[in-house]
């Protein structure tokens, strides 16, 4: 039998990362929301249009395709967007977008479309809330900011993207503001989810974790 995982959480904390795991782990597909308002976000910034133009924005949409490929990578309109999806810029830009109550529909019934056969684990804000109420597994992913901030500053030089910690956390805490009190599916801990603090956990301890969670739900 095949189940839902909804994981969701405020950002950088660790939610792509341990859902592509778990994915691996369980042979699941993985669905990364967020790189879907981070494509729209990306695409009305390049346009030029206000990211606050509701209509204009979801005629974009409309014409819009987003891949999310079973290997990572995120296509849109038939280009690979990886890494142009991740900047501070399109970060915001996706938490305002997100904020939209058009744009969410759009972007929520291709999401309930893409889990409808099972197997998926999604992550996100509002996926145990909104997207996959029914989702078997719940999890609600957290870690302090300063821990979310530093493992982000990590992942930057790593990737060798210029970096500044203070930017870093100041960039967290404000999409962190944002995201958990906007009026539409604002960021919250579904009343069903299991909370994991993984401020003090490698990514193999928390992937251990939710396998445990899951088996448990499958038995
Ligand atoms: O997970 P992320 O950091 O890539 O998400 C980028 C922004 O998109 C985030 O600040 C809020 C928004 N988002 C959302 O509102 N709902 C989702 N399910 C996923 C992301």
């Amino acid at each position: 039998m095949k189940i839902n995982i909804a994981i969701d959480g405020p950002s950088a904390a660790g939610k792509s990362t341990i859902a592509k795991y778990l994915a691996k782990e369980l042979n699941y597909s993985h669905l990364d929301t967020g790189a879907m308002y981070r494509c729209v976000a990306y695409k009305v910034l390049n346009m030029g249009i206000c990211i606050e133009d509701e209509p204009k924005i979801i005629e974009v949409i409309k014409n819009t395709v987003i891949e999310l490929k079973p290997d990572g990578s995120i296509y849109l309109d038939g280009k690979q967007v990886n890494d142009e999806i991740r900047t501070n810029e399109v970060s915001m830009g996706a938490s305002n977008v997100s904020k939209l109550e058009k744009v969410r529909e759009e972007l929520v019934a291709r999401q309930q479309e893409m889990a409808k056969s099972k197997g998926v684990i999604m992550d996100g804000r509002d996926i145990g809330t909104v997207v996959l109420k029914d989702a078997e597994v719940k999890i609600f992913l957290t870690a302090s900011a300063e821990a979310r901030a530093l493992r982000r500053h990590k992942e930057n030089i790593e990737k060798g993207i210029p970096s500044i910690l203070e930017e870093l956390t100041k960039e967290i805490e404000a999409r962190d503001y944002q995201d958990s009190h906007r009026e539409h599916s604002p960021l919250k801990k579904a009343d069903d989810a299991i909370e994991v603090d993984s401020s003090n956990l490698t990514i193999a301890e928390v992937v251990n974790k939710i396998d445990e969670i899951v088996k448990q739900k499958l038995k």
